[in-house]
């Protein structure tokens, strides 16, 4: 697991990619002052997995448990970002790798603005996820598989999408026409296809209560 790459030194010009000489501003509110303002740490909480395995049902369930703790928390969710920010991406290779480059960034801002944000892409390809988890620092990217069998997925077809996948009018469509690489080692594993809903939240707040990014609430 790389670490984030450091930022530059205050007044230091760089390039990055076709953006030449610009300079790094500090903030004085940082992450570690909203920190302890708020009471709780910032993650990024990458749901992944096939259409209709879950990740959108997940992710707002687990969003609105811990704003009922009183947590600062928001969801991106693929379908919704591609209604504006990556509505020019379509779902080849190229378009899905920048799609989870963008969300990367924008996750990575979150995390600084001290949120816990909570990303549900199918975002197929490991090496994009990688990508994603390399931006910030080790123990604030939890991968979070949303395992629901492709069986599974396709038997509840929620949006009709599989059914029109099969029939040919979706092209390039994942688990069907596109692959779907799953993590080996995620941090966490969710048995979307079998487990309920109320204890797949539960396994995720645990998760995060482990790991000291929020704290479990006072009996
Ligand atoms: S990703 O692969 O780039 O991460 P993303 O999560 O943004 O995908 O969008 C997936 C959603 O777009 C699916 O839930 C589904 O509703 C819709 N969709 C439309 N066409 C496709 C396709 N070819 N493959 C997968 N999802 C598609």
């Amino acid at each position: 697991m790389s670490a984030a790459p450091s930022t530059p030194a205050y007044g230091e010009l760089t390039n990055q990619g076709a953006s030449t000489n610009i300079a790094w501003h500090h903030t004085t509110v940082d992450r570690a002052a909203r920190a302890e303002q708020q009471g709780h740490r910032s993650a990024i909480l990458w749901f992944t997995g096939l259409s209709g395995s879950g990740k959108s049902t997940l992710a707002n369930a687990v969003n609105s448990a811990l704003f009922e703790r009183g947590l600062s928390c928001y969801v991106l969710d693929g379908d919704n970002i591609r209604h504006g920010l990556c509505k020019d991406l379509g779902f080849s290779d190229a378009a899905r790798e920048e799609n989870i480059r963008r969300i990367g960034e924008v996750s990575k801002l979150f995390l600084d603005a001290g949120v816990v944000v909570l990303t549900a892409f199918v975002s197929p390809f490991k090496a994009d996820r990688d990508k994603a988890r390399a931006l910030v620092d080790p123990g604030d990217f939890i991968e979070i598989h949303c395992a629901a069998d492709l069986g599974t997925c396709e038997q509840r077809d929620t949006k009709g999408l599989y059914a029109k996948a099969r029939a040919g009018e979706i092209k390039e469509f994942t688990g069907i026409s596109s692959p779907y690489e799953a993590p080996e080692k995620p941090e966490l594993r969710v048995h979307t296809g079998s487990q309920n809903l109320e204890e797949s939240v539960a396994t995720v707040v645990a998760y995060l209560e482990a790991q000291g990014i929020i704290t479990a609430p006072a009996n």
